[in-house]
């Protein structure tokens, strides 16, 4: 048995998988976001245990766990968890999807090294700007910092003790030598860090320490078992998916929306603004686009009108309908690729007298695929060229989304057989690896697909007339 945890930005998910990977049980506890200023976003981190405790205690009581026997840890990317030399927080974590530290990022991207030896432009939302900001924002605070640990990485040293990143979630930082697979002395230096307030590196599938007691007897676990290295939630995910060769992609439909293509070899393109990061596996690599909001955008036209999503996106029906007259931009919490823009912001275009709440909500839809679409030429001019996209994430329950999502990118969307292909079911696979060396040819195989969704060819000259639109409205 192998437990696999997923620390997201709603909450914290544990699962709970048999050694012939059939899910058993799962169990999730909220988490909240704090936006004490326009741009900012913070947690504590001390929420983050007290959630995975809350999780873990729901499967103990349905579950013995004393069979478990690895463990691995999925979670947010790029959040800023910082250390005193006792492992105490200094601050609440700053998550990946807080603007504050745009100027600070835009001076650390406008020297050439980070471009360079990271593979990456210096997003708003990495590490390193966050850290900047800190030195200059909160010198006192920042004067204490002995270690700076990823979301997932501080979960990791309430269970084991020990200060460990991996490559996958390090490749997010903008301090890693990406290609070397290794901190990058000279990034530290020219953000105002050192090699010794960073973590030691592991590859995701490799053990970072054993549970300590305490942990495994508060949920009826076995001491010492390993805890493997593993990923960021995108690179998790695609462990869960099956994506780890070249060719295989998928699309996802979380809060934030990622188009993923796995590379068996390090491919940056930072002008195109796509993320060349490390997989979870030694010797692999991925590429993937990053929009800030998609089901998020749809979370968010939910509240303004008090229904639930699904219930907005069946009022569409089933049926496919030609792009609408009204256009929407989801850049709510601005936008990565390909626009790299912290500051840009959303906008419905195209409203008339006549617009009701299904145009305003296909206008949402059609707004997340289109930029999407954006992602995927951004892709092409990386060298990756997905065949055909795994939608995942709980955006992909729409149909009718994927149908869209489908007919504007020109490619075939497959739907997996209903089951549990997410982060927190790659962060248990890489669990099992750590504690079995086994293959991950053997272990990391793609879901039965239930569905193959088409482009609809009686629509495609429609939708790629509203994408011409939809880029004509990008301000700027
Ligand atoms: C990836 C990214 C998001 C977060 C969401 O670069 O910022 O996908 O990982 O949890």
């Amino acid at each position: 048995m192998y437990l696999g945890i997923d620390l997201g930005t709603s909450g914290v998910k544990a699962l709970l998988m048999d050694d012939a990977q059939q899910v058993l049980a799962s169990a999730t506890a909220p988490l909240t976001v704090s936006r004490p200023h326009p741009g900012w976003s913070e947690q504590a981190p001390s929420d983050w245990i007290e959630a995975t405790r809350d999780a873990l205690r729901e499967l103990a009581a349905g579950q013995d766990l004393s069979a478990v026997k690895g463990i691995g840890l999925s979670g947010q990317m790029h959040g800023a968890v910082t250390l005193d030399r006792a492992d105490h927080v200094i601050r609440p974590a700053i998550l990946w999807n807080d603007s504050r530290s745009q100027s600070q990022a835009a001076r650390l991207d406008a020297m050439p090294e980070f471009r360079e030896i990271s593979g990456n432009i210096v997003f708003a939302g990495f590490t390193a700007p966050k850290l900047l900001w800190m030195a200059e924002e909160e010198p006192q605070l920042f004067a204490q910092v002995d270690c700076v640990l990823l979301p997932k990485d501080y979960l990791r040293l309430w269970l084991t003790g020990e200060r460990v990143a991996e490559m996958s979630d390090a490749a997010g930082t903008s301090w890693l030598d990406t290609g070397a697979r290794a901190w990058s002395d000279r990034l530290l230096a020219a953000s105002g860090m050192r090699r010794d307030q960073m973590a030691r590196l592991i590859e995701g599938s490799a053990v970072s320490g054993g549970l300590r007691g305490e942990v495994a007897s508060e949920f009826g676990l076995a001491q010492g078992i390993p805890v493997a290295g593993g990923a960021g939630d995108n690179a998790a995910t695609a462990i869960g998916a099956g994506t780890v060769a070249e060719g295989q992609g998928f699309v996802s439909l979380g809060t934030s929306g990622v188009l993923f293509a796995a590379t068996d070899r390090y491919l940056p393109r930072p002008d195109s603004a796509v993320h060349a990061f490390c997989h979870a596996l030694p010797g692999m690599w991925h590429q993937m686009g990053v929009i800030l909001s998609a089901s998020g955008a749809l979370e968010w036209l939910s509240g303004i009108v008090g229904r639930p999503a699904a219930d907005l996106t069946a009022e569409l029906g089933t049926a496919l309908r030609p792009p609408g007259e009204v256009s929407f931009l989801p850049y709510l919490s601005g936008d990565r690729t390909p626009h790299n823009s912290a500051s840009v912001r959303a906008g419905f275009a195209g409203l008339s007298a006549r617009s009701d709440r299904a145009a305003m909500t296909q206008a949402v839809l059609e707004g997340v695929a289109f930029a999407f679409a954006d992602n995927l030429a951004a892709l092409r001019a990386a060298g990756s060229d997905p065949a055909a996209l795994l939608a995942l994430g709980g955006g992909a329950r729409s149909d009718y989304w994927l149908r869209v999502i489908a007919t504007a990118l020109d490619l075939p969307v497959l739907v997996p057989e209903s089951g549990d292909f997410g982060a927190a079911f790659g962060a248990a696979r890489l669990g099992l690896m750590a504690e079995s060396s086994a293959d991950p040819a053997q272990v990391c195989t793609p879901p039965r697909i239930g569905a193959e969704i088409r482009p609809d060819p009686a629509l495609r000259g429609a939708f790629d007339e509203a994408l011409g639109r939809f880029r004509d409205l990008y301000p700027g």
